[in-house]
């Protein structure tokens, strides 16, 4: 005669079920802690251009002789911090204006809505951004739509007889 409790196996010995669960969620932990050792410096070394102050650097966007008074151009430079694996992206833009008495001003390219690049508009002069209808005058003063401020202004400067511009961090509002 059998008993009740043949072909149930070997009975576990009293308090070795916890010492397993105990030891599972220690080899848990540990394998949690050695991937925070090794991913957290690689996450930092990622993300730490994206919080770093970034200074405003000089750029040379042409010889000032080639912007004719009274016209707004589109000018590229390069990114003032750019990131060492940014590519093409490093490469930006603004809108600059020779006035008619010589000086320069500098708009930057990004909507202070949400940041799309504004095109400017000769006919009508204004600065028009695709996203959601901003709309932006000459002086680069919101006239319509959602953006909360004005364009940024870039400082301009001459120097030798070549325009600079002095590039930023994107400016985003
Ligand atoms: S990003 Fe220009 S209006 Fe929204």
């Amino acid at each position: 005669m059998t008993s009740p409790d043949a072909g149930a196996g070997p009975t576990p010995p009293a308090g070795g079920g916890g010492r397993r669960r105990f030891l599972a969620r220690l080899s848990i932990l540990a394998g949690a802690a050695g991937a925070a050792m090794v991913g957290l410096p690689v996450v930092g070394f990622l993300l730490e251009p994206l919080f770093r102050r970034v200074p405003p650097a000089w750029r040379d966007v042409g010889p000032a002789d080639a912007f004719a008074p009274g016209r707004t151009v589109e000018v590229a430079f390069t990114d003032a911090s750019p990131l060492a694996w940014a590519g093409i992206t490093a490469r930006t833009a603004a809108w600059l204006r020779r006035e008619p008495d010589g000086g320069f001003v500098a708009f930057a390219i990004n909507c202070t809505h949400l940041g799309c690049p504004v095109r400017w508009v000769d006919r009508a002069s204004l600065f028009m951004c695709p996203c959601h209808g901003g709309v932006y005058d000459a002086a680069g003063n919101v006239a319509a739509g959602p953006p909360p401020a004005p364009l940024t202004r870039y400082p301009v400067r001459v120097r030798g007889g070549r325009v600079e511009i002095q590039a930023s961090a994107v400016p985003i509002t």
